[in-house]
């Protein structure tokens, strides 16, 4: 039956007429759903103001009335299912990936920033012939303190600064790398059958060793508990001040650029004498000064010095014949240096956007 519009108000031929042209502009599904409301909806919809009209329409009228009310809806409610369908059938049709755009890459591992530091390390000395030695984090006092030349009242052998194992009171974590100098020492001191050490059979030594040390450290921005260190040693015959400071200028050149300036301060550590620490000039500010080196434009990167003559006799190497340099470089800091991160804690908390960020340390 043909719908009987002239029974229908005049906003709703004006509804009905625009109805093709508005379907047809939906472009989308929100578009679609907001059209059916406003034609179908069970309020306030063109449908529902209909059958509002149908209740009050006087008797005779009603069977027309409902007969065109009914059709109109139903072309509407078909319509509208109609483009619904198709526009369900496009969006389907769209492929989730677009096969222009390269294809997605599987999150990448790579070495610490810290790691890459160390190895950055080792590589600015291996031209000079150093190559690389390891000792364990689980120590003995011996190898820790006493092989150093470190007194047994030293304040840094108290239980305050280094982990000891209560089970294992002879034992403790490294609080520095330069055990690793006491074994070394140890094994090339040591004469062979025919009477030989690996010291004088290769002529001297040259090594790193970098790792892990611990010290009983609050945390905080500069301070961690467990960090690392890289240690270096060379031992040969004549060896003075201007072997250390001649190698540690031209590494640093390697490892900072260039432009890398250092400067040596007198200090004190038992195991060397004399004692020395050596800053870099502040790659921040250049040295004008700023946070980072507290104005001084100056920070300290290591300890260092000629090898105390008790720490080669500990190990069996007669300090008349034999000299030698060592040194013991802070990790972190140069690599908060050199990033110009602000907190240490940073390379410990192994938040993905801090370490895909540390570029600055490849
Ligand atoms: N072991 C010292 C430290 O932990 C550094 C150092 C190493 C100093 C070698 C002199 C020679 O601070």
């Amino acid at each position: 039956m043909e719908p009987q519009l002239e029974l229908l108000p005049p906003e709703i031929l004006e509804a009905q007429s625009a109805f093709a042209e508005r379907l047809s502009a939906c472009a989308d599904l929100d578009a679609l759903l907001r059209m059916k409301g406003a034609y179908v909806g069970r309020e306030g919809s063109h449908a529902a103001r209909l059958m509002e009209l149908l209740k009050t329409a006087p008797k005779e009228q009603k069977r027309d009335l409902g007969a065109a009310i009914n059709a109109l809806k139903n072309a509407w409610e078909e319509a509208l299912k109609t483009r619904q369908a198709e526009l369900e059938a496009t969006k389907k049709a769209i492929p989730a990936e677009d096969a222009t755009l390269p294809p997605p890459r599987p999150p990448e591992g790579a070495l610490h920033p810290l790691q890459r530091l160390m190895d950055r390390l080792v590589e600015a000395f291996r031209p000079l012939g150093y190559h690389v030695e390891e000792g364990p984090e689980v120590e003995t006092e011996e190898h820790n303190f006493d092989g150093l030349n470190i007194p047994a009242d030293h304040p840094a052998r108290g239980s305050s600064d280094t982990f000891y194992f209560s089970a294992r009171p002879d034992l403790l974590l490294r609080t520095h790398t330069s055990p690793v100098q006491v074994r070394v020492l140890k094994r090339y001191g040591t004469k062979n059958a025919a009477g030989v050490s690996l010291l004088e059979e290769k002529g001297g030594l040259r090594f790193l060793a970098p790792g892990r040390v611990y010290r009983k450290d609050e945390i905080d921005p500069t301070h961690s508990p467990m960090f690392h260190q890289v240690e270096g040693m060379l031992v040969a015959k004549g060896i003075g001040m201007q072997h250390l400071k001649g190698t540690l200028a031209y590494a640093m050149k390697a490892l900072f650029g260039p432009g890398a300036d250092v400067r040596f301060r007198p200090s004190y550590f038992p195991f060397v004498e004399p004692g020395c620490e050596m800053d870099v000039r502040c790659p921040l500010c250049g040295g004008s000064g700023c946070r980072v080196c507290k104005g001084s434009g100056w920070v300290e990167i290591l300890g260092a010095g000629l090898i105390h003559p008790k720490v080669l006799e500990h190990a069996g190497i007669d300090p008349t014949v034999w000299s030698g340099f060592a040194f013991g470089m802070g990790v972190e800091r140069t690599a908060m240096m050199v990033s110009q991160s602000p907190d240490l804690r940073l390379f410990f908390e192994n938040d993905q956007r801090f370490l895909a960020q540390m570029g600055g340390l490849d």
